[in-house]
């Protein structure tokens, strides 16, 4: 530990299952760790921010093979390519410190050495698993663990599953982890206590099993060919393997464990707080220091999910809005141990008011005036008024320990509330003493520029203060504030910033959205894009007697082959009804191979004069439907049920 800190931080989220892109849900976990790491950083703790990818199971091999890909392919591509989960932290501005990858090797080779570990100490067994499975969770359940019959975790459906496998010998530890639940403060908010110990330990934990052998994309139990290790144990010892538990990768283990806290999400509790503890008391480590299980984003009342669909882009959103608007609405709109209904109304509107209204108005006016007055620097200053001066000095000098309160608690809403009761202040305080007014007289300028002042201290105050939430607001703020300090230290003291100090001018940090038009908008980009494009129609009528002058007749292709010399022609034999065949030439050879078409029943103009194609003469037109998707020509030859009689007519 170096010798300036005030300790070690440790502090992780979830590591996320790469079967498809992350969405805003995901987004929301790791911008409230990030925001978490940034406030114990400010705070001058040495910080550990532990983040990753989860990437066995059966899901990822299933999803893998349906895109015709490996696993590793599959993963690859939604960890590291384009918009991939890298690229998404990225533009989320998350500042972790480590981003460990179930495949990674290291990885691997611990997890077998922490389940040789716990099979040798007799935690784990070998024996028969008879159950239900679901498939999306990865989730083995008890008949009485079922709702209704389906998986109580996702509702889906399970499925009958019976295997040889290995038992890790939860319903050893029932009692110690009871009483780690019920009598510390392990997990958090509460509320979640009390479902943890009456619906999973209460009616009796049993031995969970930990190894499967109906797919092999797992870590290899290196002691039995054919099993893998389940995919949470793989997973939650994530957290440790990252910092060099069971591997030479990292050597952080004696600085960062136990963990300060793991953030997760309310579905993975039961994962965290039982089979997590027991699993480290079976190997005798000590135990995190806590786990905060969050509410979910909800999208029109139900849980955004990869599987529903109903999945919000957090792309879009940043590009329209910016990233730290974004990062401060999930905050501050939702409290995070809830769940939250996000809606595209309440982030615009949350844009509105608290940044664009309260925030960067209060910034602008304060900075335009300060130019506007005084010119580069702020002349000598009255002493403060005790009257008009100091509800507003006690609420801003008074606000760093308040703030700090709430975000121990990982309130980050409260936190936030705080800080903008300062702002709303901050803009009375204008109004109160209109420094417009005062700008008239000469002898009012001294008190002018304390009025100034105390406005431009109160903006660091609450900008730095902001800074785990939008962290270039903050720093942006801070340049248009002279390059004001905003280190933890003087967060909680007015008067830091210089008397003589220069404002600097910028645009508004946060233009006011047209609600209306930002909402149509949205709407227009959440349509899916259509890439067909169809022949344009045509102005021209033709008389209905012409029209019927075409015949068109049902046929069937008795034989079919490729032109010699045209990659273009097929030349089709066709059965049309009369006895003798008939011969067609057709450009559609990049579409079809000839020996896909025999037997088929088509559709022919045949009342066309004959005329040569390549020197063989083509009696008639056979029918397609075309298009193009992506640019991409596309051709398919009208089909009709195999029942209708060659030389039937259409009408
Ligand atoms: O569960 N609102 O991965 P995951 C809030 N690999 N949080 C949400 C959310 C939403 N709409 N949707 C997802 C896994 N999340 C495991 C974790 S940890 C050892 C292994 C959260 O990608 C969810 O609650 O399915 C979870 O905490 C996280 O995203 C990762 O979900
Ligand atoms: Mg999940």
């Amino acid at each position: 530990m170096c010798e300036k800190c005030k300790g070690n931080y440790y502090i992780t989220t979830p590591i996320y299952y790469p079967s498809a892109k992350l969405h805003i849900g995901h987004a929301y976990c790791t911008v409230a760790t990030d925001a978490m790491a940034r406030f114990k950083r400010l705070q001058g703790y040495h910080v550990k921010f532990l983040t990753g990818t989860d990437e066995h199971g059966q899901k990822i091999e299933d999803k893998a093979k349906a895109a015709g890909v490996t696993p590793q392919q599959f993963v690859d591509d939604i960890v590291l390519g384009e918009r991939g989960v890298l690229d998404l932290w990225k533009l989320m501005n998350i500042s972790y410190d480590r981003f460990i990858r179930t495949t990674d090797d290291y990885h691997v080779e611990a997890i077998q050495k922490i389940f040789k570990r716990m099979y040798d100490n007799g935690d784990i067994y070998k024996g028969k698993y008879v159950g239900k499975y679901c498939k999306p969770c990865e989730s083995f359940w008890t008949d009485a663990q079922l709702v209704d019959g389906k998986c109580p975790d996702c509702g889906g459906e399970v499925q009958e599953a019976e295997e040889e496998a290995y038992f890790f010998r939860l319903s050893k530890y029932a009692d110690r982890v009871q009483d780690l639940l019920e009598n510390t403060d392990f997990l958090e908010p509460r509320s979640r206590v009390s479902e943890m110990v009456n619906n999973f330990i209460k009616p009796g934990l049993e031995d969970l099993c930990v190894s499967r052998t109906s797919f092999t994309w797992g870590v290899p139990v290196d002691f039995d060919p054919g099993h893998v290790v389940y995919v949470w144990i793989d997973a939650l010892f994530n957290y440790m393997t990252a910092l060099g538990f069971e591997n030479d990768k990292y050597h952080d283990l004696e600085d960062f464990w136990p963990a300060d806290v793991h953030f997760i999400g309310k579905e993975i509790v039961r994962f965290h707080s039982i089979i997590w503890p027991a699993m480290l008391m079976s190997l005798n480590l000590p135990l995190p220091k806590k786990v905060f299980g969050h509410g979910w984003l909800l999208l029109d009342g139900g849980k955004m999910s990869k599987s529903k669909g109903n999945v919000v882009d957090p792309y879009i959103l940043a590009e329209r809005f910016g990233v730290d608007a974004l990062r401060f609405f999930l905050l501050r709109s939702f409290p995070f141990g809830s769940d939250g209904n996000f809606s595209n109304e309440l982030l615009i509107n949350t844009i509105n008011v608290d940044l664009a209204n309260d925030l960067g108005n209060l910034v602008s006016r304060t900075v335009a005036m300060a130019l506007k007055y005084f010119g580069e620097a702020l002349p000598a200053q009255q002493q403060e008024n005790p009257e008009l001066d100091a509800e507003l000095l006690a609420m801003a000098s008074g606000l760093r320990d308040r703030y700090e309160e709430q975000m121990e608690k990982f309130a980050f809403q409260n936190a936030l509330a705080e800080i903008f009761k300062v702002i709303s202040r901050a803009n009375k305080y204008i109004d109160e003493n209109a420094p417009w007014v005062l700008a008239k007289e000469e002898e009012n300028k001294p008190r002018l520029a304390r009025v100034l002042y105390n406005l431009l201290e109160t903006v660091r105050i609450c900008a730095g203060l902001l800074t785990p939430f939008m962290p270039d607001t903050a720093a942006e703020i801070s340049r248009r504030l002279g390059g004001a300090p905003m280190d933890w230290d003087s967060l909680n003291k007015f008067g830091v910033l210089p008397a003589d100090v220069a404002a600097v001018s910028g645009p508004a940090l946060f233009p006011r959205i047209d609600m209306e038009k930002e909402l149509a908008a949205l709407e227009e980009l959440s349509k899916p894009k259509s890439t067909i494009e169809i022949e344009p129609y045509t102005e021209e009528s033709v008389d209905f007697d012409t029209f019927c002058k075409n015949e068109l007749r049902a046929v069937k292709v008795k034989s079919c082959e490729n032109v010699k010399k045209s990659d273009k022609l097929l030349c089709f034999t066709l059965d049309d009804g009369t006895g003798t065949d008939r011969q067609i030439l057709s450009g559609i050879a990049k579409f079809y191979k000839p020996e896909e078409l025999v037997g088929k029943t088509l559709v022919a103009i045949t009342n066309l004069p004959p005329r040569k194609m390549m020197g063989k003469p083509s009696c008639g037109m056979l029918l397609s439907a075309v298009h193009k998707d992506k640019g991409e020509e596309k051709l398919q030859l009208i089909m009709l049920d195999d029942s209708i009689p060659a030389g039937a007519k259409l009408c």
